[in-house]
Order: structure tokens, then C-alpha cells, then sequence
């Protein structure tokens, strides 16, 4: 397994370009199989996850070329509806098949996502809603096996805004016979972003961005064009960084409007940020300020932050606490943090951080996509030399970040296993 070697302390100084959105990305992706047609995706992000839903695309029989940031998938001949463990298991976006295929073919077996490093993560929210769609759900032998003749529209009332199961439903919504309103929908970017394709290709799909969607069922909609947004938080990962190292750096291509919290925290902790036309620059200052941070569902704190913010945090002049209310157990950074001598004290959900002077170079493990940019940038800090084992996770959901992190001014190669 490959690692990262970096040498530390540095300022990142220069101008880092943000790649399209991982979790937008792959809702669109499953999503061509409503169309039956060519669907083509412009500024996707060469990541592990872009390749394994590729792979579980043509497994189902849609054939994806991939190339220069450009996709095109050719929907016209799924022949195959089930999504098999080993792939489901190495990415629980897998799942964003189930909606899709039901509404299409009406039938779907799609392998149970396992947990995950931080705990089950549990997709009840999506059996429910399809369940009130009409469709027939049974569990056996792991496997989700879905049916429904057609889809027909209800009321759904979400109990938490899940992302993951906004998006399936919408998309088994889009082809269903009648209206269906969702409830405490989800509200990210992400989310309204599929909408929008959806609805160039023909879907009727009101309310996008607001906790209340109503979409009216259509017997079927066209292939789409889609360019993917930017990644909010490959973004706020280096804009962590530029506050972190007391950088400056011009982070280029993103959507501050996506941002909104995340900026108000950066700024909190003493940066200086700057709306571009396209982007941000990010001032880190002297000094961090210590703050507090609670995630939330957006446009809260987002909790794919919640880390690399952490990783600030460890070196500011003063204690900050951290509450992850999405995912309650979202601390595997911890320990690896304090390798670094970072002072943080776990209490169920809350963790303090302390601030310390300086932290020292270590060896350290990744076990998820953002606790993986967490080490790095606190790697990027810290006296010495680091190295970040299992960086397999990191490549999941960010493109080219060494080269990027490079072209700032770090000290960072790859290690081929
Ligand atoms: C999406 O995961 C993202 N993944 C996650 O990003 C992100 O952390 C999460 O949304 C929250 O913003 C993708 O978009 C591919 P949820 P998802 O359903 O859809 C509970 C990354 O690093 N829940 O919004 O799985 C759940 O346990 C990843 O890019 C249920 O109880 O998240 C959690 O507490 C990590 N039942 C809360 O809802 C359900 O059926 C939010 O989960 C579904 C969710």
C-alpha cells in the first residue's frame, strides 16, 4: 500500500486549482441509468471512487469511457441489476444504483453497505422511502432485493435529512407514476445539482436546496450533459491548509456560496479570506484563534470538515471543542493526531483540542477519505518528517492532492508500496 513521505514545516504560497465533486459525481453517474441513453460528464475528478463506480456501471452493463476530466456513459443496454458485495463494500455510493434501477427496471439486488470506520452507518432511510414508493424490499443473505411493477408517488417524510437517501429517492421518484413530496430532504449542493440534470433531461423536480422536494413522475427523461460542481470540500481541505501553515493561497474554480460555514470559521480562527470571481484567497494568520465547531446538516458545519478543522485547531493558541452530531463516533483522527503531540480529549461526541506551540513529525495511519487530509496537513506543520500509511483513502476523494500540495510548496512524495 502506498504512503506519503512529508517534510515539514512549510507555508503553502501559490494558487491550487479544485477538481469536480466526488459527491456529486456519483449520484449523476447512477444516475444515467434512468435515460437509456448517452449521457456525457464534464470536469469529473480521477479519484479510486470515479473507477469503482465506473466498474459497477459496467457490470450492470453501461458502458463508461473516461478521459481528460470527461465521461460518457452509454445507458441504452443495462442488462444486469444486481450491485455485488465486493464492490458495494469498498464504496457505500454503490448504493445510489438501488433508486435508479427499481424506477427503471423495476428490480434492483444491491448488497447491504457494511459500517464503516466511524460506526454503522445504517441506509433505513432509503428502504423506507422506497418501501412508500410502492416497492417490495427484502433482505437475503445480505443483499437488498427490490420490486415494484411501477412506481407510484406518495408523501415521504425523511427523519433525518439524509443525503444518501434524498438522492435515491429522488431518483426513483423522477419515473414514478403520480406526485411524491420529500420531506426534510437534504439540502446539499450535491443534492441540487442532480436535480439539475435531471431536470435538463425532462424530470419534474421542484425544490431543490429547500428541506421540501416535489417531483412529478414523467414515463421517462432524456440522456444529460452535466458539468460536475466544484468539491466544497477539497476546497475547505486547502483552505485548512493555507490557515494552518499561515499560507497564502489562491484556491481556484471553487464555489464560496457552497462554502458559507466553513469561511466563517476559517475566519473566525484569524484568516483573512477573499472572494474572487471563481474562488478564494485564503491569508493564514500568525496567530490561530482558537474556535468552536459543531457540524450539522447544511448549511451547517459540514462534517467532512470536521477533521481537517481539527487538525487546525491542534495548533491554535488557546482550546476550541469540536461535536460531531452526524456521525457521533467521527474520531479516528484522534489518535492519530496526538502522534503529532496534539493535546485533544475525547468525550463521547466532543472532543477539546488544546493548542500546542508546535507538533513533531510521526509516523500515522489513514482510516477514512478526510481523517487522511487531516494527517497530511498536519504533517505539512509539524517538525520533521511524517509519514501517512494507507493512503489508499485518500485517493478516493482527492485528485492529485500530492502534486496540487507540491505546486503549493509542500514537502510531500508518494512511497509506491
Ligand atoms: C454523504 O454520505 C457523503 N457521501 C458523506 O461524505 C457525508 O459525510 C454525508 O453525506 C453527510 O454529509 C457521499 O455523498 C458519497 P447521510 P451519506 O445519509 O449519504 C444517518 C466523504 O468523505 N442515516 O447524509 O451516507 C447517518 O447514519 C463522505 O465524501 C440514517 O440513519 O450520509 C448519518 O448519521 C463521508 N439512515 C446521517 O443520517 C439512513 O438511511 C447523515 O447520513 C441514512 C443516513
Amino acid at each position: 500500500m502506498d504512503s506519503f513521505l512529508i517534510k515539514g514545516p512549510c507555508r503553502l504560497q501559490g494558487t491550487v486549482e479544485i477538481s469536480g465533486a466526488k459527491n456529486a459525481m456519483l449520484p449523476l453517474m447512477a444516475a444515467s441509468i434512468l435515460t437509456g441513453g448517452e449521457c456525457v460528464l464534464e470536469n469529473v475528478p480521477e479519484l479510486r471512487d470515479t473507477l469503482t463506480m465506473k466498474h459497477l456501471l459496467e457490470v450492470l452493463g453501461v458502458p463508461v469511457e473516461l478521459g481528460g476530466g470527461r465521461m460518457v456513459m452509454d445507458a441504452s443496454r443495462v442488462d444486469h441489476h444486481e450491485a455485488p458485495y465486493d464492490l458495494v463494500r469498498t464504496m457505500r455510493a454503490s448504493i445510489y444504483v438501488l433508486g435508479p434501477l427499481v424506477a427503471k427496471f423495476g428490480r434492483a439486488r444491491v448488497s447491504l453497505p457494511g459500517g464503516c470506520a466511524w460506526g454503522p452507518r445504517p441506509i433505513n432511510l432509503h428502504l423506507l422511502g422506497l418501501k412508500a414508493l410502492g416497492a417490495e424490499i427484502k433482505i437475503d443473505h445480505g443483499y437488498i432485493d427490490a420490486a415494484a411493477d411501477r412506481l407510484r408517488g406518495n408523501e415521504i417524510i425523511l427523519s433525518l435529512p439524509s443525503v444518501g437517501a434524498t438522492i435515491n429517492l429522488i431518483m426513483a421518484a423522477v419515473l414514478a407514476e403520480g406526485k411524491t413530496v420529500i420531506e426534510n430532504a437534504a439540502r446539499e449542493p450535491e443534492v441540487s445539482a442532480l436535480a439539475a440534470a435531471l431536470k435538463k433531461s425532462g424530470a419534474i423536480i421542484e425544490g431543490e436546496g429547500t428541506s421540501r422536494l416535489e417531483i412529478e413522475g414523467v414515463s421517462s427523461i432524456r440522456p444529460f450533459r452535466h458539468r460536475v460542481i466544484p468539491d466544497r470540500v477539497e476546497a475547505g481541505t486547502y483552505a485548512a491548509a493555507a490557515v494552518l501553515t499561515g499560507g497564502e493561497v489562491e484556491i481556484s474554480g471553487c464555489r464560496p456560496d457552497h462554502m458559507t460555514a466553513v469561511i466563517n470559521k476559517l475566519t473566525s480562527c484569524g484568516a483573512e479570506i477573499d472572494m474572487r470571481d471563481n474562488g478564494l484567497l485564503v491569508r493564514g494568520p500568525e496567530v490561530i484563534s482558537p474556535v468552536d465547531i459543531e457540524t450539522g446538516f447544511y448549511p451547517s458545519f459540514p462534517t467532512d470538515m470536521q477533521a481537517q478543522m481539527m487538525a487546525v485547531l491542534c495548533r491554535a493558541r488557546g482550546s476550541s471543542s469540536v461535536m460531531e452530531h452526524v456521525y457521533t463516533e467521527r474520531f479516528t483522527h484522534v489518535p492519530e493526531l496526538r502522534r503529532f503531540g496534539a493535546q485533544i480529549i475525547l468525550d463521547g461526541s466532543v472532543a477539546v483540542v488544546t493548542g500546542v506551540d508546535s507538533l513533531q513529525g510521526a509516523p500515522v495511519m489513514a482510516t477514512d477519505i478526510r481523517a487522511s487530509s487531516a494527517l497530511i496537513l498536519a504533517g505539512l506543520v509539524s517538525e520533521g518528517e511524517t509519514k501517512v500509511l494507507r493512503i489508499y483513502h485518500i485517493d478516493r476523494g482527492y485528485e492529485r492532492i500530492e502534486e496540487k500540495l507540491r505546486a503549493l510548496g509542500a514537502d510531500i512524495q508518494r512511497i509506491k508500496s
